[in-house]
């Protein structure tokens, strides 16, 4: 079966992964949020990110600054100039798309990100893209729209109050650069990541947890000496690829797509895709910021961005390179791929969809399963134990069966099920054993329930 996105997203809803958000209110458009499960895979993302990033690397630190900053940041950063979209309405109905999302929903490979405003409209009218919601092919000129999220502070609402939710989380680690190098005594080149919330007004098409305006993202800057930037540059597209591909996504499915046009800060900017049910999707950048925003840094605050090599003594503004991933397209990637429907028995028209989760992304790693609600006490024995060192379920309604399939769906790795044998009876002793079932091959094995957590441990490679 091709899968689709309405079957991954209908999977999320009913599944506990991802829920409209504002549900009970009808939704609000574009934002979702993350159930008991969606929360446990988003956050085991997390953790083979800061394991990759923070605490495999040398000289790598983690900060985790506030989403709110000194209006000034995004003068200096460029985003109040220049952060923007190009947006033109259809005047027929009065809906609003973005221009590159009408080109590239129409020809995938027009890349639309490689043309400026006057070829994107040229494009649409040589090709008489119609609009996608009334078919008609009638649209104002394309204007630039700022996708900076703005707020007050305070009580009063005029220009002097504005302040802003960050669009990026880059520059949290720009504006720390001193504080970091200073406190950690780290010489170039050194790194500084952070997970977080940014937020940008968009107009979205859709595509599920694809684009929304508010998101995660998991943005890694590398300051080095310029002369060495090509190279880590290179370095950190790979590393990209090499950690996705760790995550289960495989290398025919991620592609690089290097940019022509380039954003206001970049020499050189690629991105990784991802082949969705949609089509191709970026979910990582790598970028190389020069001593762009460093330098801006030092002109809008006043503050010397200098750093002075130990050895040479020279003083001079490091160049970044940026490596930043979407978390929450890392996740639909991840749960795209490992969406399944598996036919078991054609002639019985039986199949069943599971996840194929990497064990370590997983929500849970195993569901502890009474094979009667008599077991039950024992099972849940077995659970409180289990629960000490892993992640796990416990499920006693319905038949075991049908909660196997349950777990199949959620991506559990494996199941343990107590049956009469681990308990025994007056006439048989207890075997204190259980029924331990692998996901994908669907095998059993017996084992003791004594060395179960072990068995587990090597099982899911933990
Ligand atoms: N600091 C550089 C930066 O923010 P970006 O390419 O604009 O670069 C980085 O964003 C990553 O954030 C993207 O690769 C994408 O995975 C994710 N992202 C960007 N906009 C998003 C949105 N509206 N919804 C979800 N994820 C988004």
């Amino acid at each position: 079966t091709d899968k689709t996105m309405d079957m991954i997203t209908g999977l999320c809803k009913t599944r506990g992964f991802i829920f409209p958000g504002s549900d009970i209110y009808g939704g609000l458009a574009n934002t979702w949020d993350y159930g008991p499960l969606g929360s446990r895979l988003k956050n085991n993302i997390k953790d083979t990110w800061r394991k990759r990033f923070i605490q495999e690397r040398r000289s790598s630190f983690e900060v985790d600054a506030d989403i709110l900053m000194h209006p000034r940041v995004w003068e200096a950063s460029g985003h109040v100039q220049s952060f923007s979209d190009p947006l033109l309405d259809c005047k027929e109905c009065k809906m609003r798309h973005r221009a590159d999302n009408l080109i590239d929903d129409f020809d995938p490979e027009a890349h639309a990100d490689g043309m400026t405003k006057e070829e994107m409209f040229q494009y649409i009218k040589d090709h008489h893209i119609p609009c996608p919601n009334c078919g008609k092919h009638n649209f104002t000129d394309i204007r630039e729209f700022n996708l900076m999220f703005q707020t007050f502070r305070g009580v009063t609402n005029d220009n002097k109050s504005v302040i802003y939710l960050r669009p990026e989380n880059a520059q949290g680690e720009y504006v720390n650069f001193l504080n970091v190098q200073r406190t950690m005594r780290a010489k170039l080149p050194f790194s500084i990541g952070q997970i977080g919330k940014a937020f940008r007004n968009e107009i979205t098409p859709g595509n599920f947890t694809f684009r929304t305006i508010e998101f995660e993202q998991m943005e890694f800057q590398t300051f080095c000496k310029k002369g060495d930037d090509e190279e880590l540059y290179s370095y950190f597209k790979e590393y990209g690829r090499k950690y996705f591909e760790d995550l289960g996504l495989p290398a025919e499915r991620l592609r690089f797509h290097d940019h022509e046009k380039l954003a206001h800060y970049a020499k050189a900017a690629c991105d990784i895709e991802y082949l969705f049910p949609f089509g191709w999707g970026e979910i990582n950048g790598t970028h190389n910021r020069t001593d762009f925003d460093l330098t801006r840094h030092q002109e809008y605050s006043g503050q010397k961005m200098d750093y002075l090599d130990p050895e040479t003594n020279e003083k001079f503004i490091p160049y970044i390179i940026e490596s930043t991933y979407g978390l929450d397209r890392t996740v639909l990637a991840v749960l795209s791929e490992a969406y399944d429907v598996e036919v078991l028995d054609e002639a019985k028209n039986d199949s069943r969809v599971v996840l194929h989760l990497k064990p370590c992304l997983a929500p849970y790693k195993a569901a502890v399963l009474p094979l009667s609600k008599k077991l039950s006490p024992k099972a849940l024995e077995v659970y409180d134990q289990l629960s000490k060192h892993t992640m796990a379920d416990f499920d006693e309604t319905g038949s075991i069966g049908k909660r196997y399939r349950r777990q199949d769906e959620i991506g559990t790795p494996l199941c343990v099920t107590i049956d009469f044998e681990t308990v025994g009876d007056s006439e048989k002793p207890a075997d204190n054993c259980v029924t331990v079932r692998e996901r994908d091959s669907m095998a059993q094995e017996r084992v003791p329930i004594e060395g179960l957590e072990r068995y587990i441990k090597e099982k899911i490679g933990e």
